[in-house]
């Protein structure tokens, strides 16, 4: 049976758009005075090391759709699409509401989109931007049109909050952009992509999957919580998004002087600033809000986007950058004008 998304014989390649924006953040606030009753870290400690203050955290009765659900409705109002107008769903998530059915099953269930594609997709804090390679994929191919692409993350239920090296860096939050056939000058212009698996044990999720299913030896060993070797990461965090960044940017024809907004992940401040000082950039370019909302993930970009543009930041014919990278070890860039 032919699918209701493939356009038989429309395959010459095209040029894709975002079209609009959305986010959603829990209601509950972790400030980083909260986090010293809790652990022995102090809120001079995590400014200094990491450019937080605050971050928002779910209720125990709000799983990650609900978040992805809140700014994909927020980012169709904005794309003035209706969810009958889709042709897909993909949510960029590494702590989805379980295994399977996929969050963006869910999601698709909830905004009552009609036969979509749907599906999750797993790459950690590079979620979002391999998630913008897909889906310039599939709609360039003119199999698909209209792709509703979220990040979403609830990473509070898989932190151990007694291990003060993950704790206050880890949050929650979800960004959604639509993205359609461009027919102006807006496009996704250049991506460059990247993974090292060799690298895996820097960052993971040890427990719960085939090789450590869940059991009451990998509860107790607490292997259902992320683990991290910050410190590690950190040097491979910057390397890897600054020649990321360097080869979208080549594969674009352009220099870093010419972009108008880079958009950076935001897992640390001195990332950020470290690989902004690697690319010659001046941090006045470099959208950062990781003040507010710590380290959401895949969320992070999508969430920095909608902000970028509520904030009157992005105007159109801007270049933008978006620079991300996390576990797997996965790393990528994205140049579009807007
Ligand atoms: O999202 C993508 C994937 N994630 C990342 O890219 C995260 C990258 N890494 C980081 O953001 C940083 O490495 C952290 C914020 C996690 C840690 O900062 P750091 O400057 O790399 O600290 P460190 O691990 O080298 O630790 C320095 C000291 C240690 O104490 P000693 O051994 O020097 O006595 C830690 O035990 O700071 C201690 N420490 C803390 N102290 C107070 C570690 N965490 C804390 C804390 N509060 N929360």
């Amino acid at each position: 049976m032919a699918q209701r998304n493939s356009v038989p014989g429309k395959t010459g390649v095209k040029r894709v758009k975002i079209i609009g924006t959305g986010s959603a953040v829990p209601d509950r606030v972790l400030t980083n005075f909260d986090l010293e009753k809790m652990v022995e870290t102090t809120d001079e400690w995590i400014t200094e090391r990491t450019g937080i203050k605050e971050r928002h955290i779910a209720d125990e009765k709000t799983a990650t759709s609900d978040l992805a659900l809140e700014a994909a409705q927020k980012a169709l109002k904005d794309s003035e699409i209706e969810a009958q107008d889709l042709d897909a769903i993909i949510i960029a998530t590494s702590s989805p509401d379980m295994l399977f059915p996929s969050t963006a099953c869910l999601v698709q269930s909830k905004l009552g989109a009609k036969k979509v594609l749907a599906f999750d997709l797993l790459a950690a804090c590079s979620g979002f931007v391999y998630g913008l390679e897909m889906v310039k994929g599939l709609i360039s191919s003119g199999i698909y049109k209209t792709i509703l692409l979220i990040g979403a993350e609830t990473l509070s239920k898989i932190t151990d909050y007694t291990d003060r090296t993950t704790c206050v860096i880890l949050a929650d939050g979800a960004g959604a952009c639509v993205l359609t056939v461009s027919d102006d000058e807006s496009e996704i212009l250049s991506t460059y992509m990247g993974s090292d698996g060799s690298l895996g044990d820097l960052i993971s999720l040890p427990g719960g999957g085939s090789r450590l299913p869940t059991s009451h030896k990998t509860v107790e060993q607490g292997l259902h919580y992320l683990k991290m070797n910050g410190n590690e990461l950190f040097r491979h965090a910057v390397r890897a998004m600054s020649s990321a960044a360097e080869k979208a940017l080549e594969r674009a024809g352009l220099q870093g002087e010419d972009i108008n907004l880079f958009i950076p992940h935001q897992a640390n401040f001195r990332i950020i600033k470290a690989t902004m000082d690697r690319l010659g950039i001046s941090m006045e370019k470099v959208f950062v809000n990781i003040e507010k909302y710590g380290n959401t993930s895949a969320a992070s970009i999508p969430i920095c986007l909608d902000e970028a543009k509520r904030e009157g930041k992005l105007k159109r014919g801007d270049l933008i950058l978006l620079d991300a990278f996390g576990s797997g070890l996965t790393w990528g860039s994205v140049v579009l004008r807007w």
